[in-house]
């Protein structure tokens, strides 16, 4: 057994199993708390000892088991001078901290940091240490532990007691480490990280640090091997599904052994007060010889194969999203060695170049956004709940798939997918063997791009969310016979390791779609060239075809400048983008062109629209960076971009996190929300009325009215007058009311639906602002140090109006309870208040502050929040404590 100190740890991870007997045959504990940080090498290290050059072959010989062309192992051990990294090291000076961590995100902002990453400084060297006890005997008997780390950011080396025990560069990727060889039973065990994220390594913000959940695992020495099953639903009706399971079973024993596996299947059911229960569905009753494998050697392993009926199966689909999990059970003889659980769905995937994607056999048109990885102002650390909101938020919209751009996900980005809904694209590459800043995985791929798609594909394989695996986004020169040659041989990786996806790219280069490079995906994404998904079909029958990429429509919540241009490349003011949603950077377009195009050729399997949600860096087009060139390929478009940016150079833009989302980085909706709600919930009666309606400075001024709705007509009033009614012609997402003169008072409209009242909306010109609001996402919460509440503070005058352009300071306080403001925003994409603040202005009307319950402690939380001259909002939350829970 582990000792208690470890065990305390425990908590219900997705593979952490309980056999019949007292002792579970193996333990995934959550590894997160009590770690030590530094950030830069201690002194004394000598220089460059441990930079990647040096330690590449010990680093690539750890990950042998996700290639086919093992690498040698070098004949000696690497060491280290780094004296941080042996056990004795005194670190009682370093940070305490708990995992994940992303140092990134503490900032600060610094204006002379590049904006393309946020301006926050997330590159360098930094050190992490966690120390534990380990009884006696619990690494005896070929028993494994591993540490499993879901990423590091970057270039990870992992040293137990002082000695090299392995690590991973890529910092998405999530690794295995195997700590055995290198423990002390009966002593104190030292783990020490060192990580080396290189700057100018990204095009957007990557943060640093070991920012996803790490795990210990423990396992008997004959167990099922990392990410060791996969399971695939060959045949799926309504009223009978096979359910195959291939196991691969690993002998970290010292003798032969022969084992078979048996599986049983269970069905997750919800109850009503959000427990899950497991109700038995089928098992492998075949007697032991039907399968045994005869003498596995000793560090070899084996894979079994098991194919499980299942009668009237429950598909997983986007409105029933239901769920299996396969216990599988190693057996020696009669004797259970191994049970590893495998969360897993039912339902079968089609992709057809005429009839769209079909999920059981029914079209889904993939109304898809393209989502980064941090969680705005947390950072790059991963927060489950922080994620969870996210796709809440997406899914009110409409939204049934999203692509995880450009990078392996957290691995619970797919379990939420899994249990909300939701379908999803996972992606290995944004670069191959060219890159695209100096120090990106260009310097990898060579080396590391088998092993990093492997790990990927091994990962990810079960989830009945994830329908494709792309393979690169707009890889430089993908038109290079070089180029083609590695999507050969990236497609037959994936095909090799899930041949059940579509294997796919987001490719920008529109020659790609028709000189027979096409040919070697199964479904061909095109970024930004949406106009030619037609002449695609007409060349390409065969081949299935989506918008990988679309949109990248820019604009800043609340903000909108006049006169309203046409221009598709307007709409700027002082670092803010314009919210009528017309304009977007050269290489992109508005939701509605994007719209018409996929209208035009409904056999499209739908869009991924760049993106849900704003993101930290990449603030186009207030920003400096030249990989911007690449989106181009029009000489005088070029120029014009080439100009912009050395323009953005001299004017030192403050900009540090995007202006692509249709939803802010705090949470909050931006006006495009609704015109992608009105068409991709069309049966949801809404009427979105922008701009705002409080411009004293513009009476009798053209003050341009577009409606987003659901209806096909509308009509709109000012002060009770009518402005006309509109109804909407074949290619028209929006309605607009372009010459309305602006007067104080109410706009209300009316929208109708085959001419019948379909739904209403308004807009009322404010007072002066006079009191905050307090609206929480969530008000009980888990006391677990881990769930959070968002809580909304909206300035509104004396009706209880938002003030649309308030900026009032606001300050967030906890005055009673366990619970502590983690962080605020206000989607600002100019700001540089530290993330951390509890202090923070409105940005147009509204602030976020994000509350996080102390581990352990229930209660009553009681938040507050002031701003000088107005009146002051309080909140009450409840915060109950895991064990507390009935
Ligand atoms: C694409 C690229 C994305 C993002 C986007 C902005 O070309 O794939 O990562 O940069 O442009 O429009």
């Amino acid at each position: 057994m582990l000792s208690k100190r470890v065990l305390s740890l425990l908590v219900l991870g997705t593979i952490s199993t309980v056999c019949a007997s007292a002792a579970p045959l193996r333990e995934r504990i959550d590894f997160n708390a009590g770690w030590r940080f530094q950030k830069g090498d201690p002194a004394g290290v000598v220089a460059d000892e441990l930079a990647y050059p040096k330690i590449k072959d010990w680093l690539l010989a750890s990950a042998n088991a996700f290639t086919l062309t093992p690498s040698p192992a070098p004949a000696t051990p690497l060491t280290t001078t780094a004296a941080c990294a042996q056990p004795d090291f005194d670190d009682a000076a370093w940070r305490k901290l708990d995992l994940p961590h992303d140092w990134g995100i503490e900032g600060p902002f610094k204006m002379e940091h590049p904006g393309h990453t946020g301006k926050l400084p997330w590159w360098g060297v930094g050190w992490y240490r966690k120390q534990f006890d380990l009884p006696v005997g619990d690494a005896s008997a070929g028993s494994r532990l591993y540490l499993d780390v879901d990423g590091a950011m970057s270039y990870a080396s992992v040293w137990c007691n002082g000695r090299f025990a392995g690590g991973w560069p890529y910092g998405y990727s999530s690794f295995r480490v195997d700590l055995t060889p290198h423990l002390r039973p009966g002593a104190r065990n030292t783990i020490a990280i060192r990580l080396d994220n290189p700057p100018d390594s990204s095009r957007w913000y990557p943060g640093g640090g070991v920012y996803r959940n790490v795990w210990l695992v423990k396992t008997p020495a004959v167990h099922v091997g990392h990410w060791g099953t996969q399971i695939s639903t060959p045949e799926v009706t309504a009223e009978a599904a096979t359910v195959k399971i291939v196991t691969t079973v690993a002998n970290n024993g010292d003798s032969p052994v022969s084992v078979h596996v048996r599986s049983r299947l269970y069905r997750l059911v919800e109850t009503a007060d959000g427990a899950t229960v497991r109700e038995p569905v089928a098992e492998d009753s075949r007697p032991a010889a039907a399968d045994l494998v005869s003498a596995i050697e000793p560090g070899r392993s084996a894979a079994l194969a098991q194919t499980i009926p299942v009668a009237n199966p429950r598909l997983w689909s986007l409105a029933s999203p239901h769920r299996y999990i396969a216990v599988t059970r190693v057996f020696q003889g009669d004797v259970v060695l191994d049970e590893y659980e495998t969360p897993f769905g039912i339902r079968h995937i089609e992709f057809t170049p005429d009839r769209g994607f079909r999920l059981n056999g029914e079209r889904v048109t993939l109304q898809g956004v393209c989502m980064h990885h941090d969680l705005g102002a947390l950072g790059a650390a991963f927060n489950l709940r922080a994620a969870e909101r996210q796709l809440e938020i997406l899914k009110e919209m409409g939204v049934n798939a999203v692509r995880l751009t450009h990078n392996p996900s957290a691995p619970e980005v797919l379990d939420l997918c899994d249990r909300m809904g939701l379908l999803a694209v996972a992606e290995s590459f944004d670069c191959w063997i060219w890159g695209k800043t100096p120090n990106d995985y260009g310097r990898l791929f060579a080396d590391w791009s088998e092993r990093d798609l492997r790990a990927l594909l091994r990962r990810d394989r079960n989830h009945p969310s994830l329908i494709m695996w792309s393979l690169g986004n707009e890889i430089v020169k993908v038109e290079a016979p070089e180029n083609a040659e590695i999507a050969r041989r990236l497609v037959a990786i994936a095909h090799e390791e899930d041949p059940t996806r579509g294997a796919t790219a987001g490719l920008n280069n529109t020659p790609v779609g028709f000189n027979g490079h096409q040919h070697i995906y199964d479904v061909f994404g095109f970024n930004y060239r949406s106009m030619f998904y037609q002449k695609f079909r007409e060349a390409n029958p065969g081949i299935p075809v989506y918008g990988s990429e679309t949109a990248s429509t820019v604009s800043s919540r609340g903000e909108y400048f006049f006169p309203v241009t046409p221009d598709r490349n307007g709409g700027m003011s002082n670092f803010q983008m314009s919210s009528y949603d017309l304009y977007a950077p050269r290489w992109a377009w508005p939701p509605d062109q994007e719209f018409a195009w996929l209208d035009d050729t409904p056999a499209t399997l739908g869009e991924f629209v760049w993106t849900g949600f704003d993101y930290l860096g990449e603030p186009t087009p207030y920003t400096e960076d030249w990989s911007n060139l690449m989106n181009i390929s029009d000489p005088e478009q070029l120029e014009a971009l080439k100009k912009e940016l050395l323009a953005m150079k001299e004017q030192q833009a403050p900009s540090r996190s995007s202006y692509f989302g249709i939803v802010d980085l705090a949470g909050f909706k931006k006006d495009r929300f609704y015109l992608y709600q009105a068409r991709w919930r069309p049966e949801l009666p809404m009427a979105h009325i922008l701009p705002h309606w409080s411009w004293p400075e513009r009476v009798g001024q053209v003050t341009p009215v577009h409606v987003y709705t659901s209806g096909d007509e509308a009509e709109l009033f000012l002060n009770g007058v009518s402005q006309g009614r509109k109804k909407r012609g074949p290619r028209d997402y929006r309605l607009r009311w372009d010459e309305v003169v602006y007067e104080p008072g109410e706009l209300r409209v009316v929208a109708y639906r085959e001419g019948r009242s379909w739904a209403e909306s308004t807009r009322r010109t404010t007072g002066p602002a006079a009191a905050l609001r307090l609206d929480p996402d969530r008000a009980e919460l888990r006391g677990d140090g881990l769930d959070l509440s968002f809580v909304t503070a909206s300035v509104v005058d004396a009706d209880g109006l938002v003030v649309p352009r308030a900026s009032s300071p606001i300050t967030f306080e906890i005055v009673e309870g366990p619970a502590e403001v983690l962080a605020t925003d206000n989607g600002d994409a100019t700001s540089h208040v530290p993330f951390q603040s509890a202090v923070r202005p409105a940005y147009n009307g509204l602030a976020l502050a994000i509350v996080r319950p102390r581990a352990g402690q229930g209660g009553t939380i009681r938040l507050r929040a002031s701003s000088p001259g107005l009146e002051p909002a309080e909140l009450t939350l409840k915060s109950v404590a895991p064990s507390a829970r009935p």
